[in-house]
């Protein structure tokens, strides 16, 4: 019997919120225990790496596109993310991120992410699709 690819297993998580801060380039500076948990990696190995180290290859770049374009304006950005673990599984997480600002500029940028509903995934998905598809002609 093949053995199953990893990047095609789901990993669920039913509670908690991941939660993580960057500086103004995407680099981690923050991640909770649930962020280590479910993303498979240890803080000493996120902190300090761009957020870009959970990139899903079938995340479209237009949806990180839009929401860099949005958070940079100072406005809060929410979506669905397919994200990579350590061990080559995926996880779906609805994000919220914000950025930080103090003194009227901004700092970095923070995010919280709680499971992403099974509807929210299936109207994604074939949206991220056709995304991907039209990013790759
Ligand atoms: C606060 C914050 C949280 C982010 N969370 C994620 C995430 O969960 N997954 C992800 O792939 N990219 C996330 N990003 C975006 C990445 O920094 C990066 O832009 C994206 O993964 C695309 O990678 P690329 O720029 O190498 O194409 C986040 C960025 C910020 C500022």
């Amino acid at each position: 019997m093949k053995k199953p690819d990893p990047i095609n297993e789901e990993y669920t998580f039913e509670d908690g919120l991941i939660v993580s801060s960057t500086d103004l380039k995407g680099i981690i500076t923050y991640a909770n225990r649930r962020f280590c948990k479910i993303s498979g990696y240890t803080k000493d190995e996120l902190v300090g790496k761009n957020h870009n180290i959970v990139r899903h290859p079938d995340m479209p770049k237009k949806i990180f596109k839009e929401m860099w374009d949005t958070i940079k304006q100072g406005k809060e950005w929410n979506g669905i993310i397919k994200n990579l673990r350590r061990d080559g599984k995926y996880y779906w997480a609805y994000s919220h991120v914000t950025p930080i600002v103090n003194d009227d500029k901004i700092t970095g940028y923070s995010a919280v992410r709680r499971p992403a509903f099974s509807t929210e995934v299936e109207e994604n998905i074939p949206i991220y699709e056709d995304l991907l598809e039209k990013e790759s002609k």
